[in-house]
C-alpha cells in the first residue's frame, strides 16, 4: 500500500520505517528541512536502536520518500497517518495546535478520498474536532473522507519491536471504507486488532497510559513502606505479579517515570477529565508521587553523606530510561538541580544522553561529564544510579570500589543484588529492599 506520514519525530518516523519493512511505499512529510535533509542522507535524528539501519535498508529498496511538501505527501496517497506533536500546555492540557494546522491545511489541498489517521496521542473527540476543521476548509464539501484513530502504543528504546509486534492493534472507525483500508494495512500482523469508535480508541491509549504509570506510583509508594518495614520490594513485586490479574511489568520501583508520555499523558488525562466536570483525584496522586521522587532519593542521600557540599556525586544514567538519548522529563533532571542547590560536585555519565544533558547543565565549576562509567565515579563520595542501562548492570564493580572515595551506591533502579554488592563492601542503598 502506499501511506504517507506526516511528522518525522519519534511515533512518524517508526511509523513511516517499519511501514515500509512491511513491504509498502511510504512517504514521510517533515516540516524542518534539515532533518529531511539528514532522513534522506539515512541519518535518524533520534537515537532508536535499530531505526537507522532499517531506515537505510527501505531507502536503499526505495520504498521511504521524505518531503518537507505537504502537497506531495497528500497525492502520494490516500491513507494519512498525523503523527505530529501533542505536547503540554501550561495548564497541563494537550496543545492540539499541531494538528489542527494539519487538519487545515489537508483539507485546502483535498482533491479526493483521504483517510486521516490520529497517532498521537491524542485527548477523547479529538476525531470530531478534526472533522470540523477538515469540513470547514474543504475546497469542494463533497470531496469524501473519513477521520480515524489508530493509537500508536510503541515505547522509546524497543519502538521498532512495539511497532512489529504489538499487543493489541486499536481503530477507530466510521465508516466501512476506512475499516476495508485497515484490514488491509494491517493483515499481516499476528495480534488481536480491536475495531471500536474513534472516541473509544482515543481512550484507550490514555487510559493505557495513564493506568501504566499508576502502577508506578503505586509500586513505589509500596517500596517506601518497604524501606520502612524491612521487605524487599522487588519480591512484593513479584509475589504480586503472578496474579494474572495484576501482572509484573510496570511494578519496578524506583525513581519515578519520565519521558515525553507519561507525565505529560496523566496531566492531560485529569484536565481532560476535569474539562468534562470529573475530578480523576486518583491520577492527582499518581502525579504527586512521581514528582516526590527525585526530592526523596536527594534526601536519603544527604542522610548517608550529612552534607553534600564540595562532595564529588556521581550519576550514572541521564536519559528517562535506557536505550534512548532522550531527557525530556527525566527524573536526572531534578536530581541534579537538587544536588546543584546543595553545592555537590556532579560527575554525569551516560552512553548516549549527555549531549542532550549538556543543554540544560553545561559543563562548569560543579557540573563534569566523564568519558566513561569509571571515571565518572573517581574520587565520588557516592555513586547514583538513575538509569537502568546495561553497561551498568554489567560494571566491574570492584574497579568502581578502588576508584571512589567512599564505596557508598543510592540505586534509584535497583539494577544490582544487595548481598552482593555488600559483599563487594559497598554501603549499597536499594530502592524499597
Ligand atoms: C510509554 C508507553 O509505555 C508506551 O506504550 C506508549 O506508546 C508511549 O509511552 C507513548 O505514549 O508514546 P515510553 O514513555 O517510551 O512509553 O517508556 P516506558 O517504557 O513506558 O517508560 C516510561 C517511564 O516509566 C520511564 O521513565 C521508566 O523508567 C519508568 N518505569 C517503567 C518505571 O519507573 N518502572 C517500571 O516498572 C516501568
Amino acid at each position: 500500500m502506499r501511506i504517507t506520514v506526516i511528522g518525522g519525530g519519534y511515533v512518524g518516523l517508526t511509523t513511516g520505517v517499519c511501514f515500509a519493512h512491511l513491504g509498502n511505499e511510504v512517504m514521510v512529510v517533515e516540516k524542518i528541512p534539515q532533518k529531511v535533509e539528514l532522513l534522506k542522507k539515512g541519518r535518524s535524528p533520534i537515537y532508536e536502536p535499530g531505526l537507522e539501519e532499517l531506515l537505510q535498508e527501505n531507502l536503499r529498496e526505495g520504498r521511504i520518500h521524505f518531503t518537507t511538501d505537504l502537497r506531495e505527501g497528500l497525492e502520494f496517497s490516500h491513507v494519512i497517518f498525523i503523527c505530529v506533536g501533542t505536547p503540554q500546555k501550561p495548564d497541563g492540557s494537550a496543545d492540539l495546535s499541531q494538528v489542527e494546522e494539519v487538519a487545515r491545511e489537508t483539507a485546502k489541498l483535498m482533491k479526493s478520498y483521504k483517510l486521516l489517521i490520529e497517532k498521537s496521542t491524542v485527548p477523547v473527540n479529538t476525531h470530531k474536532l478534526i472533522k470540523r476543521t477538515v469540513q470547514r476548509y474543504l475546497k469542494d464539501p463533497n470531496i469524501p473522507y473519513d477521520v480515524a484513530s489508530n493509537p500508536e502504543f510503541l515505547r522509546e528504546g524497543s519502538a521498532i519491536e512495539d511497532f512489529l509486534k504489538p499487543d493489541r492493534i486499536v481503530v477507530g472507525v466510521e465508516s466501512q471504507r476506512a475499516k476495508e483500508i485497515f484490514e488491509k494495512l494491517y493483515k499481516d500482523f499476528d495480534c488481536p486488532i480491536i475495531y471500536t469508535d474513534p472516541a473509544t480508541a482515543e481512550l484507550i491509549k490514555h487510559a493505557s497510559n495513564s493506568f501504566l504509570a499508576m502502577k508506578i506510583s503505586f509500586i513505589n509508594m509500596v517500596a517506601d513502606l518497604c524501606e520502612k518495614t524491612g521487605a524487599d520490594v522487588k519480591l512484593v513485586a513479584d509475589g504480586m505479579g503472578y496474579d494474572k490479574r495484576i501482572g509484573r511489568a510496570f511494578l519496578n520501583a524506583g525513581i519515578g517515570y519520565g519521558g515525553s508520555c507519561f507525565p505529560k499523558d496523566v496531566k492531560a488525562f485529569i484536565r481532560m477529565a476535569q474539562d468534562y466536570g470529573l475530578n480523576f483525584g486518583l491520577l492527582r496522586e499518581v502525579e504527586r508521587i512521581n514528582q516526590e521522587r527525585p526530592a526523596k532519593f536527594v534526601e536519603k542521600l544527604k542522610k548517608v553523606l550529612w552534607s553534600l557540599k564540595d562532595k564529588k556525586i556521581a550519576l550514572w544514567g541521564l536519559s528517562f530510561k535506557p536505550n534512548t538519548d532522550d531527557i525530556r522529563e527525566a527524573p536526572s533532571i531534578k536530581v541534579a538541580e537538587l544536588l546543584i542547590k546543595e553545592n555537590a560536585l556532579l560527575s554525569l555519565y551516560d552512553p548516549k544522553a549527555m549531549e542532550n544533558f549538556k543543554l540544560l547543565f553545561p559543563e562548569g565549576k560543579q557540573i563534569n561529564y566523564a568519558k566513561d562509567p569509571y571515571s565518572a565515579v573517581e574520587g565520588a563520595s557516592a555513586l547514583l544510579i538513575l538509569t537502568e542501562w546495561e553497561e551498568f548492570v554489567k560494571a566491574d564493580l570492584g574497579k568502581v570500589k578502588e576508584l571512589m572515595e567512599l564505596p557508598i551506591i543510592l540505586d534509584g533502579r535497583n539494577i544490582y543484588e544487595p548481598q552482593e554488592v555488600k559483599a563487594l563492601g559497598f554501603e549499597y542503598y536499594p530502592t524499597g529492599r
